[in-house]
């Protein structure tokens, strides 16, 4: 990774500010409107959490990950080996990763997977010790599957999840 940083909750304008958060690619304009728009009022409504990067020495985030409580349907395609029946149920807790953005000019730092990898620590550390949380899940847009691959995640192995434009990809996040 290239110089120091700043992993953080997202805090309010003054502190952190969003701005001038840029996605060259149209297609990923959606999130540089979310973090510049809304991402601080849907963490304020309990919707969404928002974890930011930023140089220790300017204000601006640099890249950003959003996270929220969700479920996964395995449906058959994947085996909670460690619990007898767990199959049973239809849903399995999770968290999902609901945007993940790196701005223009900062990919390949490695923030995508330190983002990741403070979501893993959080869930690990602030959430499973008090709520059950099994998966963390993403709905991947295609050209992101093989960067989820490389950190472990896997695309749920059905026909239909497969055909999906964004494909639903899994962690297991069981105790090792
Ligand atoms: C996808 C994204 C978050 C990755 O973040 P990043 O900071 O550029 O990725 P990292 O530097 O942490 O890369 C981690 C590893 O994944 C690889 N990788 C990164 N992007 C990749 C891609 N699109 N395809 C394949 N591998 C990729 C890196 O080479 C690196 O591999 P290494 O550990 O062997 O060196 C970022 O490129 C981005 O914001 N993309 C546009 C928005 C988007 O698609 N978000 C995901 C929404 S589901």
């Amino acid at each position: 990774m290239s110089g120091e940083i700043i992993i953080k909750k997202l805090e309010a304008a003054g502190l952190d500010q969003v701005s001038r958060f840029r996605m060259k690619d149209v297609g990923d304009r959606p999130l540089q409107q979310f973090l510049r728009r809304d991402a601080l009022k849907s963490g304020a409504a309990h919707l969404t959490t928002t974890y930011v990067i930023k140089r220790p020495d300017a204000p601006h985030v640099l890249a950003y990950a959003s996270i929220m409580c969700a479920e996964i349907k395995l449906e058959g395609a994947y085996p909670i080996d460690d619990k007898k029946a767990a199959e049973r149920y239809s849903y399995q807790p999770a968290v999902r990763i609901a945007r993940l953005a790196v701005c223009d000019g900062c990919e390949g730092l490695g923030w995508g997977r330190e983002l990741v990898t403070t979501v893993i620590g959080v869930i690990s550390l602030s959430i499973q010790p008090y709520a059950g949380c099994r998966f963390l899940i993403v709905d991947a847009k295609r050209k992101s599957i093989d960067f989820y691959r490389k950190l472990g995640f896997r695309l749920l192995d059905t026909e239909a999840n497969r055909a999906l434009e964004t494909p639903l990809m899994f962690m297991d996040l069981k105790s090792p």
